[in-house]
């Protein structure tokens, strides 16, 4: 459905009924279940193919709604209050009556709470107006969708509906800081480290790459698409389709350019749907020239070597 007040309304009946409503935030599109209806989750879990132990992110509309979650340390306060509404989710000790499924936290004694900025999303939870556990709303494995219609191409016939709002403004998923201990940057997203250092006054700790799955969707594979990617590239070779950055991109038969003007936010906003249409052209390899690493360019590289990883 077109996002409209009715679009809303019936979104929110529909989880509130346990059925699966994907809908825009400013990250990707989020595919939805009623936080707190256990079956829905399992639903959720089986329209995604997602491995079961990979807990979700409860999506709510404010901090307030937070805090009838989660317990916010100082730090995590800090960078609610710099962040929220945004792309930042926050890995937090969950409390006792934390009313978010056992199944959607994976048994985990935390709960990671998000409270998106995008208008669409923001009015959804205000009308459902309890926490929504929202995964990306891709088959598990596959590139996140920042469209509708790429909800559509992975989702169509397993889920109860789609809010169609126009393509994803940052097109990256958000930043994970898990504020257990010390905050520790577990997923490099849509708010930059650097900014959230500053928030923070200090540097954040990095989760060493092979440790347990701190944050499990950061499988090494993850972000898939068909063709292999091969990274750091100067120029296509024959057969290949290019994923370009950069105003001196070079020439080739099936390109699609990041930002020709070297721009990392456009960059990120761009890169899952590029990466889904190149993907459709056929080529079996795309070559994808170099992205600085400063700024958002540090999602954008993680999420490029996870969709190079063998797999
Ligand atoms: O931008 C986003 O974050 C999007 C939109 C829809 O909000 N959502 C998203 O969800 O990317 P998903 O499920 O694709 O990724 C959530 C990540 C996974 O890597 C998961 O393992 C991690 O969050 N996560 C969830 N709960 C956690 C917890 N308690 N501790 C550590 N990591 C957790
Ligand atoms: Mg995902």
């Amino acid at each position: 459905m077109t996002a409209d007040r009715d679009a809303i309304a019936a979104a929110a009946r529909c989880l509130k009924g346990g059925g699966l409503v994907a809908f825009p935030t400013e990250t990707v599109y989020g595919l939805g279940a009623d936080a707190a209806n256990g079956e829905a989750v399992a639903r959720l879990y089986a329209a995604k193919g997602r491995p079961a132990f990979n807990p979700l992110i409860a999506h709510v509309a404010n901090l307030e709604a937070a805090r009838k979650l989660a317990r916010l340390s100082a730090d995590a306060a800090k960078l609610a209050a710099a962040f929220w509404p945004g792309p930042l989710t926050l890995v937090l000790p969950k409390l006792p009556d934390c009313p978010v499924a056992d199944l959607a936290l994976a048994g985990l004694d935390s709960v990671a709470v998000r409270v998106p900025a995008h208008p669409i999303a923001q009015a959804l939870l205000a009308e459902f107006g309890g926490a929504v556990v929202a995964p990306s709303a891709n088959r598990s494995g596959h590139v996140s969708p920042t469209s509708a219609q790429h909800v559509l191409a992975d989702l169509r016939g397993r889920i109860d509906m789609v809010i169609d709002g126009g393509p994803c403004p940052v097109g990256v998923e958000s930043s994970i800081v898990s504020c257990l201990t010390e905050p520790t940057l577990l997923r490099p997203g849509g708010v930059a480290r650097g900014d959230i250092e500053r928030v923070l006054g200090h540097a954040l700790t990095v989760a060493a790459p092979d440790e347990a799955p701190l944050a499990p969707g950061m499988l090494r594979s993850h972000y898939a698409p068909k063709a292999r990617l091969r990274l750091d590239a100067d120029a296509p070779r024959q057969g290949e389709a290019l994923l370009a950055f950069g105003p001196n991109a070079p020439q080739a038969a099936t390109a699609l350019n990041l930002s020709p003007r070297g721009d990392l936010i456009e960059a990120a906003a761009n890169l899952f749907s590029h990466l889904r249409a190149l993907d459709a052209s056929g080529a079996a390899s795309i070559a994808v020239m170099k992205v600085p690493r400063e700024g958002l360019g540090e999602a954008i590289n993680d999420r490029l070597a996870r969709a190079a990883a063998p797999r």
